[in-house]
């Protein structure tokens, strides 16, 4: 049992690549990596569809387009969608997340400052206070906000009306969001993982701003190890262009790819080190579970939100963990995938 601690402990974090926030180097990159118009922002082919027609019927009506909630995992595309709506509408967008706004007068004071047809984006919107998401209800639905004035027998409300305007929310948990939040907005668009194909079309398009050399094969290589997310496909690129002009020829290709990838702690699955404790510790500390998310996240040292937000979503759609009533349990694809025994039907081992 010391023995598995030692190993878990010993998952350094040297390999952990998924986390829910954008790390600071990143910031810039970023921007200059995201689309500006529809074109360029490959795959979300329904999401994008339906958008489409949504902002063509605003704009024919000459109204601001109806309210939107965007929710998946961090690092689909929910931020740089909302900015492409912006460019689209021809509007300004204000953007901030639910933490930074903490009283309810920050909100009024937000909401009262923005201009006809500008967007409000509020990413991380689950996280917004009771008080402050109060402020949004009226707001959303009859533009309007009420807000007290004076203390006492006094104290009396007073109604102010507010532009028209798109509210944007972004969110990695609808189940987290209010009800009454969540049936305001007029729209719910849920971001899928990315295929290969289409993640390796955001690598070389990537690769050709930042003038990388790679091939389609590299790209590929890239795209299937990134968990299906344009972020860490961008991320990984950066660090396999440094393996490439360090180690090789500085051309990203099959090899160079995998040598990276490998360096990195990712495995072909685009498993990083953080799943791979994860997952160890489900198949042997706790018997392939079932285990609940408090305790598994206890007992890896990691943060509950960061798996429920990141790590689950993805092993889940991979096939390698399920979601039972009674907690998180693996799946023999899982004990195949990580050479363990798998018990047959009734609950036996095969040895
Ligand atoms: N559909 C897409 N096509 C091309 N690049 C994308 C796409 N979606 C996301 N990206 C890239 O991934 C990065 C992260 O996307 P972002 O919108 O910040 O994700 P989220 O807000 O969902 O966490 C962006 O900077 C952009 O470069
Ligand atoms: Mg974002």
């Amino acid at each position: 049992m010391d023995d598995l601690r030692d190993r878990l402990e010993s998952m350094d974090d040297l390999g952990r690549w998924v986390d829910t926030k954008v790390r600071k180097e990143e910031q810039e990159n970023e921007a200059s990596l995201r689309p500006v118009h529809f074109e360029d922002y490959i795959g979300q082919d329904a999401v994008k569809e339906n958008l489409k027609i949504f902002i063509a019927a605003a704009k024919k009506r000459g109204e601001p387009l109806d309210h939107a909630l965007f929710y998946g995992p961090p690092g689909l595309g929910k931020t740089t969608i909302a900015g492409i709506i912006a460019h689209e509408m021809n509007v300004n967008i204000k953007i901030t997340t639910g933490p930074a706004i903490e009283k309810p007068g920050d909100m009024a004071a937000i909401l009262n400052n923005l201009s006809p047809g500008d967007i409000l984006f509020i990413d991380e919107i689950h996280r917004l206070n009771r008080q402050v998401e109060e402020i949004l209800y009226p707001a959303m639905e009859d533009f309007a906000i009420d807000i007290m004035i004076g203390k006492g027998p006094a104290a009396r409300s007073i109604r102010l009306d507010l532009p028209r305007f798109t509210l944007i929310g972004a969110t990695t948990r609808a189940g987290a969001l209010s009800a009454p939040l969540r049936d305001r907005f007029g729209m719910n668009h849920h971001m899928e993982y990315y295929k290969p194909e289409e993640l390796a079309q955001i690598v070389k398009n990537s690769a050709a701003k930042l003038k990388i050399d790679i091939d389609e094969e590299g790209a590929l290589e890239i795209a299937r190890r990134s968990r299906g997310t344009p972020r860490l496909a961008n991320r990984f690129l950066k660090r396999v262009r440094d393996f490439a002009e360090v180690r090789f020829d500085g051309r990203i290709d099959l090899e160079t790819a995998r040598y990276a990838l490998n360096q990195l702690n990712v495995d072909p699955n685009g498993l990083d080190t953080m799943d791979q404790k994860m997952l160890t510790a489900m198949m042997d500390l706790f018997g392939g579970g079932p285990v609940g998310l408090e305790t598994l996240a206890a007992s890896i040292g990691e943060d509950s939100g960061t798996i429920e937000d990141v790590c689950e979503p993805y092993l889940m759609q991979c096939g390698f963990i399920q979601r039972t009533p009674r907690g998180r349990v693996v799946t023999p694809y899982c004990l195949t995938y990580f050479h363990r025994d798998v018990p047959d039907v009734n609950g036996q081992l095969k040895l």
